[in-house]
């Protein structure tokens, strides 16, 4: 490793060619504020709030290259005085209705505000826009709390490669906007809510409906059913102050019991049910031949963006709707016939880690006799506002068990929440059903980790090959997408989450500020307690859940039967590119 010799603030250190000052900087220990810096995803240096002095000169730290023999100034009158000025010319055109912020308490303006102790703000004037944009289900975009640092669209752009937003006009008038500015349902956004991760303040949060679902709790006519996805028991507890990993899913379920839910499902038992439908189909697509390779149909965010740029291959994607939507279908047919429930009377909350689940609940083909299959789609960070709304002590609840009949899941169910998860939950599936053998070692580790595109060939009993392909990020999955369109790659099947890390890290999870993204590594830990979560279980695959093999013996007949179909399986359209 070539390496360089260089002094900040007095101290001479060794570093790697190609560092940054502020990467020295902070592996030396010394701060440097930040703001519209973010490893990987910006490096616009928009906001001058890193600044250093170099000789005579003030330069952004987060994009200075440090070289040979320079000396840098981290804490000078000169560097604290420009620091300051660039964060009140910022609060100068910022929403200052702090107090109401949702990101209140987590706003990286507001901590660099109070780290540069910044008391009055001294520049007063025009305000730039003031646009609102309420029409996705999934994503709010407010415009007088944009920074214009940029995180969003690196997110949207360079990490997502959805390009949804970007830059648009000049100057003060400059806003962060869509393709000919329209509003975003007519977008081609997908989703995925990592534009909501990426934002330091306000301006980008999810759509909530944490009312509507308070007035459906305080309706004596209701029966509210709530379920909930695998990825929220493993990061909800980050809400409380719980460390990164933290397992909660017993507090999780009594604190849903205390909010007044009637029943509380675990969404798990829909996964199994869709690895029982889209092992189904994957069998029978492998011994046909026909619209291989299977892709995973789980992810809404994956869904919609192939929906928008590769619309010619729609007939690959597994026709399985997601867990959740087979969970609230069943929740609404077959748990209401068992317990002589009118449907129309039942409400399904779905508690995802997820924005674009919110678009997807409210899609027209996932209902069922008028009824939608999901009634309203709450994230992670939701729930635990109603938490918190309530009062209740969540660190010191006593774990709670989920309701039956249709509340229970498989280990295989768990680790849907992270990547890799849904294919090994698959394969542990086909491999025992096509060959009738148990498996002796359950875990396909060959699908598991952090690496972008995970290819495998995996040998069936029978001497079938499945050509495995693990896909998560929209950029990795573009990628792999062009490659197979120009011919470089073929597969048998695909499995694609839209968020890095899977639905871990999905648009709904706890936000994480840049600095401790950088600090340590969140997939990893969320990954860990996900499989940690797996091993607990007695009952690891999704055949061998009794309350699924329950499912299909009193109602469903088999897998892929013509009632399944009409419950458990949808279609997709084609949307625009622009
Ligand atoms: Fe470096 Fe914004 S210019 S963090």
């Amino acid at each position: 490793m070539d390496t360089i010799k260089i002094m900040i603030d007095g101290i001479e250190t060794d570093i790697a060619k190609g560092t940054t000052v502020l990467e020295a900087a902070r592996d030396l220990g010394i701060h440097i504020p930040s703001l519209c810096y973010m490893k990987g995803i910006n490096h616009s240096s928009s906001c001058r709030v890193c600044v250093v002095e170099v000789g005579p000169r003030l330069i952004a730290s987060c994009t200075l290259k440090a070289e040979e023999g320079m000396k840098i100034q981290t804490n000078t009158k000169k560097v604290r005085e420009a620091r300051r000025t660039s964060v009140e010319l910022l609060l100068s055109d910022h929403d200052r209705e702090c107090l109401s912020c949702s990101r209140s308490g987590g706003c990286e303006l507001q901590t660099v505000s109070n780290d540069l102790n910044i008391r009055n703000v001294t520049y007063y004037g025009e305000k730039s826009s003031q646009v609102k944009d309420y029409t996705s289900p999934s994503i709010v975009r407010d415009a007088s709390k944009c920074i214009l640092c940029g995180r969003c669209v690196g997110a949207c752009g360079t990490l997502q490669t959805v390009n949804a937003i970007s830059f648009a006009k000049r100057g003060f008038d400059t806003v962060i906007s869509t393709a000919f500015g329209r509003s975003l349902d007519e977008s081609t956004c997908v989703n995925c809510g990592q534009c909501i991760m990426a934002c330091p303040v306000g301006a980008l949060t999810e759509h909530e409906n944490i009312n509507d679902v308070w007035n459906a709790l305080s309706d004596p006519s209701k029966v509210v059913v709530v379920q909930t996805a695998p990825a929220v028991r493993v990061a909800l507890g980050e809400e409380f102050g719980m460390p990164v990993g933290t397992r909660v899913t017993g507090k999780m379920t009594a604190a849903l019991r205390k909010l007044g839910f009637d029943k509380v499902f675990d969404t798990n038992f829909g996964a199994d049910l869709t690895i029982m439908e889209e092992g189904t189909e994957l069998i029978s697509r492998l011994n046909s031949g026909q619209n291989l390779p299977l892709m995973t149909s789980c992810c809404p965010g994956w869904v919609k963006f192939m929906e928008h740029n590769f619309p010619n291959m729609l007939d690959n994607l597994s026709t399985c709707k997601s867990p959740h939507e087979m969970e609230g279908a069943m929740v609404k047919s077959y748990f209401a016939k068992k317990m002589g429930i009118d449907p129309k009377s039942i409400v399904v909350v779905s508690i995802m880690p997820c924005t674009a689940k919110k678009f997807e609940g409210s899609r027209e083909e996932l209902s069922n006799e008028s009824m939608q299959d999901v009634d309203w789609v709450l994230t992670t960070r939701e729930l635990a506002a109603m938490i918190k709304e309530a009062g209740i002590d969540f660190v010191n609840l006593k774990g709670e068990a989920f309701d039956s009949p249709i509340g229970e899941g498989s280990g295989a169910a768990v680790i849907f929440g992270a990547t890799g998860g849904v294919a090994e939950a698959a394969l542990r599936t086909v491999f025992e059903l096509t060959s009738g053998k148990e498996l002796e070692t359950i875990e396909y580790t060959a699908v598991r980790g952090m690496d972008g595109i995970k290819e495998n060939i995996i040998e069936l009993p029978n001497g079938k090959k499945i050509r495995t392909a693990v896909v998560h990020g929209l950029g990795n999955a573009r990628k792999l997408m062009e490659a197979m369109e120009r011919g470089e790659k073929s597969y048998d099947f695909m499995e694609v989450m839209a968020c890095s890390g899977g639905c871990i890290t999905g648009g709904g999870q706890p936000i994480v500020d840049a600095r401790r993204s950088e600090q340590m590594d969140i997939k990893a830990l969320r990954a860990k307690a996900i499989y940690t979560e797996d091993e607990a279980q007695t009952v690891r695959k999704s055949h061998k859940n009794p309350f699924i093999t329950a499912l299909y013996e009193e109602f469903l007949g088999a897998p892929n039967s013509h009632l399944a179909h009409e419950l458990l399986h949808t279609h997709y359209v084609k949307r625009s590119k622009f």
